[in-house]
């Protein structure tokens, strides 16, 4: 069986949480390799709403394994909520939820690190989602990290603590005019959490290739988004991890040889949280009409989401950076009562047309759409399971952004829940996990 990453083709947000928990039962593994509990992934079974911040979307299919890649940044006590979150619904996370014994942890001071630095901005926040990400992974590259492996031996860890605070103690408390942390008290709340997790602390990286030997198959799950990456997004108004399809194999130890496609997810049109350049945004009533349509308040965070037409040329690039085999379009039914609908094909800057994406934020941020316009359909697709009755303004603007990305489309979504999907036949998709 094929080994899939499914990534988030704009800004994030795009439906991930809903295709993923529905191709899972597909597979044998679901891995989360990036990011942390800034992630907010939504899957509606049954009329019951869960959002995923750390662990994998597919854990709702009882036998799947759910994994945490070394790629992932965990802070132990929002997994430790999580997973009784689940097992108060019923969902025993016992011997199938590993987290990898190197992905880092996400410590206290991150969380104020991250407050002081995004005040310390002004005007130029990021607006993260201040759960101490970007923090977190800034210790891992500094080499002074502290790992899911080291809460397992209660001496290292009061010692890591230490040394890790001490650091924070000398240099950035007395930058940032702090009191200084105490690593006995940081310690000391750590042992109820570590004891919980013990047995699910592994090394990931083997336990996935022990069962990749016997067959199995894995459903990589990105969050955030390609516009969010570090390296290929809109810098600085990104996350700190690489949410690109390359992150799957740095993040779990999969190497690139055994990932056989890339389904990039992609809604029907664009949406962004926090700041930072978005070319297609609409601060106008159709802005706010596709918010208050789509529901666009962050699963996280609870922030509004700032609402656009589709970019076709965002959606092209993730095309292009993840080699996205076969696109999932969600949300179309968001757009049922808009009579013209707008898709960018290009951009000006300063007047001239702009090859490739804008290295600059701030450049990015000054770029005029080209605007392509399109009939609405202005009827209801709410709920349809098959591409025959979709209205042919639909089809029409699917077929449009499907030739302008130069991607298949195998999955229309036509609303939250699992069965508002549109299985196209014959698909990419189809293939690669027939
Ligand atoms: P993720 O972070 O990519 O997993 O996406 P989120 O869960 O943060 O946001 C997507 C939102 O759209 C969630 O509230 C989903 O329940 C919802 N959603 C997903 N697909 C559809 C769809 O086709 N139509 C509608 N109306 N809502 C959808
Ligand atoms: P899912 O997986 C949308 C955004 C934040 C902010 C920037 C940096 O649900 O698609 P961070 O806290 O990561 O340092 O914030 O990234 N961001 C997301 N936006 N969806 C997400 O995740 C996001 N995770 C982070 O709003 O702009
Ligand atoms: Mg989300």
């Amino acid at each position: 069986m094929p080994n899939i990453v499914i990534i988030g083709a704009q800004w994030g947000d795009e439906g991930k949480g809903k295709i993923v928990d529905l191709l899972s039962e597909r597979f044998d593994i679901v891995a989360r390799y990036q990011g942390g509990h800034n992630a907010g992934h939504t899957v509606i079974v049954n009329g019951h709403k869960h959002i995923f911040h750390l662990i994998p979307s597919g854990v709702i299919h009882p036998n799947i394994i759910c994994v945490i890649g070394n790629g992932v940044v965990v802070d132990p006590f929002a997994l430790v909520d999580e997973m009784r979150a689940l097992e108060a619904i019923g969902i025993a996370v016992q011997g199938r939820l590993f987290i990898s014994h190197r992905a880092h942890v996400i410590m206290p001071f991150h969380r104020t690190i991250e407050w002081v630095e995004e005040d310390a901005r002004g005007d130029a926040k990021l607006g993260t989602t201040s759960r101490g990400i970007g923090p977190a992974y800034e210790d891992k590259a500094g080499r002074r990290g502290i790992r899911m492996g080291d809460l397992l031996d209660m001496d290292l860890l009061r010692a890591k603590i230490r040394e890790s605070v001490q650091y924070k103690n000398n240099i950035l408390c007395p930058a940032y005019g702090k009191p200084a942390i105490d690593a006995e008290e940081i310690f000391v709340s750590y042992a109820p959490v570590v004891e919980f997790l013990r047995d699910h602390v592994v090394d990931t990286a083997e336990l996935i290739h022990e069962k990749l030997a016997l067959g199995a198959s894995i459903l990589f799950e990105g969050a955030q988004g390609t516009m969010l990456d570090v390296d290929h997004g809109t810098y600085p108004y990104v996350t700190a991890s690489n949410a690109t399809a390359g992150g799957a194999s740095i993040g779990t130890g999969v190497p690139p040889t055994s990932l056989d496609g890339v389904v990039g997810i992609v809604k029907a049109y664009t949406t962004r949280v926090g700041a930072g350049p978005f070319p297609t945004e609409l601060l106008n009533p159709v802005g706010e009409g596709l918010r208050q349509r789509g529901d666009e308040f962050g699963a996280s965070t609870g922030r509004p989401r700032r609402c656009g037409w589709f970019d076709g040329v965002v959606v092209r690039y993730a095309r292009m950076i993840n080699g996205i085999d076969a696109m999932a379009i969600t949300k179309l039914d968001v757009l049922d009562t808009l009579p013209e609908l707008n898709i960018c094909v290009g951009y000006l800057y300063k007047g001239s047309p702009v090859k490739t994406l804008p290295v600059d934020a701030g450049a990015y941020a000054n770029c005029q759409p080209i605007y392509k316009t399109l009939p609405g359909w202005v009827s209801r697709t709410t709920g349809l399971t098959e591409y025959r009755d979709l209205p042919e303004a639909a089809k029409n603007y699917l077929k449009f952004i499907a030739d302008f990305v130069e991607a298949e489309i195998s999955i229309v979504s036509t609303g939250p829940g699992r069965h508002e999907t549109i299985f196209i036949q014959g698909s990419t998709l189809q293939e690669l996990i027939a």
